[in-house]
């Protein structure tokens, strides 16, 4: 059942989406060769909870970090941890969800490291091409599988694929909530898109082919052909005339802060 939010839930939420864009905005000078994905971790952690915040995905099914920081060929969940340096020409996913008087937000951003080739540059910008076709899409009235749809076309357009397996969703109180949406859509299908309702789209994009293996931690998911993945995800809200993004550090409509 897809839960329609209260003025006042939006609130909570952005207030929730606040903390994981200040996160990200903080992070963005610690993100360089030769940092570990674990010290990337406890500093995400720290940021997190001095906003009286709590990173959400710890012990999520067992999670076992703060934020998933997934590497390269790594698409999704990757577990932070000292033995893995960051280098130049890495592009690395941050994916964190905070969670703030009871209400979550959750954004995902892929950061270049240090000096980094086309092929890199080229796939983070297409994850966010990805995201804004979407999202420019969003308004009451306009079927979901239009949204999804976006996000499979811009990929395709590129030459990328989309994941099949793992997509976006609906967030409020929990966080993951109905409805499911995934990276790609058939037009004209799917649930109505209605004023109050919080999603996350996150396309999650491929350089090759998108078949991908857990590995034997039980979490991370990384690309079989050993290809790129990015990845970039905002939580946001219908608005009457269209959306908000809540995943923001201000009022000011600037979302992102890489
Ligand atoms: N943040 C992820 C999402 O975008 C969910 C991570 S689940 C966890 O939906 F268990 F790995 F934390
Ligand atoms: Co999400």
């Amino acid at each position: 059942m897809i839960h329609i939010k209260t003025p006042h839930e939006i609130d909570l939420i952005r207030e929730a989406g606040r903390v994981v864009a200040r996160a990200f905005e903080r992070i963005a000078p610690y993100v360089e060769p030769g940092v570990s994905t674990a010290f990337l971790n406890e500093k995400i952690d720290a940021f997190v909870r001095e906003e009286g915040a709590i990173p959400a995905e710890l012990g999520y099914y067992g999670y076992p970090a703060s934020v998933c920081i997934s590497v390269n060929e790594v698409i999704l969940h990757g577990i932070p941890s000292e033995r893995q340096i960051l280098r130049d020409g890495d592009i690395v996913t941050l994916d964190l969800v905070a969670k703030k008087n009871g209400y979550c937000g959750d954004a995902a951003r892929t950061y270049l490291v240090g000096i980094c080739g086309e092929r890199q540059k080229r796939m983070v910008a297409i994850a966010e091409e990805c995201f804004y076709n979407a999202v420019s899409l969003v308004k009451p009235g306009v079927r979901l599988g239009d949204v999804c749809h976006a996000i499979e076309e811009t990929a395709s357009k590129h030459g990328c694929t989309v994941a099949r397996e793992y997509t976006g969703h609906g967030i409020g109180r929990e966080m993951h909530e109905d409805p499911y949406i995934p990276c790609y859509g058939t037009p004209g299908t799917g649930p109505v898109l209605k004023e109050g309702m919080t999603i996350c789209i996150e396309p999650m994009i491929f350089e090759k082919k998108n078949a991908v293996r857990v590995m034997k931690d039980g979490w991370t998911v990384v690309a079989k052909d050993g290809g790129l993945t990015a990845h970039y995800e905002n939580t946001l809200v219908v608005t009457s005339g269209g959306y908000e993004i809540l995943t923001k550090l201000d009022d000011s409509g600037k979302d992102e802060a890489i």
